[in-house]
């Protein structure tokens, strides 16, 4: 696996490859990669010839007081990684090459609509730092294929719509939340989880779960469930940003008439932020 750090000589490596008729494949991540990655990394490979998964700390998408400072960056751990599961090509630039403007006045991307609500709330600026950057890495590899996983929900929709909004001529594939045992959702941010509070944060899923066959039981009252959710999660010890039972396309609250739905919850375990979603399609269950 080749390691790029600069823009142009990335884009003249797949120039060739785009010359020869190859589809390129791009996973774009933060790095500290673990196996949700990896599985990400073998979907995206099934869809294109050559992949590219990106590394890059994106400092426009964290707001103030967030962990941009302390979020592990693992470079040669990942290269290991990425080389042994088949990656093609890693492109790990710098901030003053993705930036090279400087990060206070900057040409950016919002998808208004969907990019407000639920994490948006409580993230603000998140969303935007996350097209722009997203934007950014479509131009410089020139994908077929992007992957991006389902574990972040709204991330996914946000980037879904940037894409069709702008015209990419470029195909999004959503890669399944992969779990630990006890059902985590993985993310590199488990590791700044106590002993204790590891032990605990399987309750997001599971309340998830508990929520959705409430729903499948045939009740409709979201609202309702909702705080029925966010007492559970407040009781084992989580500062809940939300939960949210939501149109899974709009990201809408959902009512009575919504076929497929969302459940999505964000909560805090002492400093770790965790997020966490589950679908229910109301038309094929019944
Ligand atoms: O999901 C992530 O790791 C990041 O938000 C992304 C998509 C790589 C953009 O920085």
């Amino acid at each position: 696996m080749d390691t790029y750090h600069e823009r142009a000589a990335l884009r003249s490596r797949l120039q060739g490859a785009r010359a020869q008729g190859l589809r390129i494949g791009l996973l774009p991540t933060m790095g500290n990669l673990h196996t949700g990655h990896i599985a990400l990394l073998e979907d995206l490979r099934q869809a294109c010839d050559i992949s590219v998964c990106s590394i890059f700390v994106n400092p426009t998408q964290f707001g103030a007081g967030e962990d941009f400072d302390r979020y592990p960056r693992t470079l040669p751990q990942d290269q290991e990684q990425l080389a042994a599961a088949g990656c093609d090509l890693l492109f790990a630039p710098s901030v003053a090459e993705m930036y090279p403007h400087g990060l206070t006045a900057l040409t950016t991307v919002t998808v208004q609509g969907l990019q407000e609500g639920l994490c948006g709330a409580h993230r603000p600026g998140h969303f935007q730092g996350v097209a722009s950057v997203v934007c950014k890495l479509f131009n410089i590899v020139q994908p077929d294929v992007a992957i991006f996983g389902e574990k972040d929900y709204q991330q996914l929709a946000v980037l879904r719509r940037m894409s069709q909004d702008l015209d990419f001529p470029l195909r999004i594939l959503a890669g399944a939340t992969r779990r630990a045992e006890d059902g985590l959702a993985l993310s590199s941010r488990n590791q700044y989880l106590r002993p204790d509070e590891r032990q605990r944060a399987p309750m997001l899923y599971r309340t998830l779960q508990q929520m959705r066959d409430a729903i499948l039981s045939g009740i409709d009252d979201y609202r309702m469930l909702e705080s029925s959710a966010t007492g559970l999660l407040e009781k084992s010890g989580f500062r809940t940003d939300y939960f949210s039972i939501v149109d899974a396309d709009s990201l809408e609250p959902a009512g009575t008439q919504t076929q497929h739905l969302t459940l999505l919850v964000a909560a805090r375990l002492g400093e770790t932020r965790l997020i966490d979603n589950i679908s229910v399609n109301l038309a094929a269950a019944r």
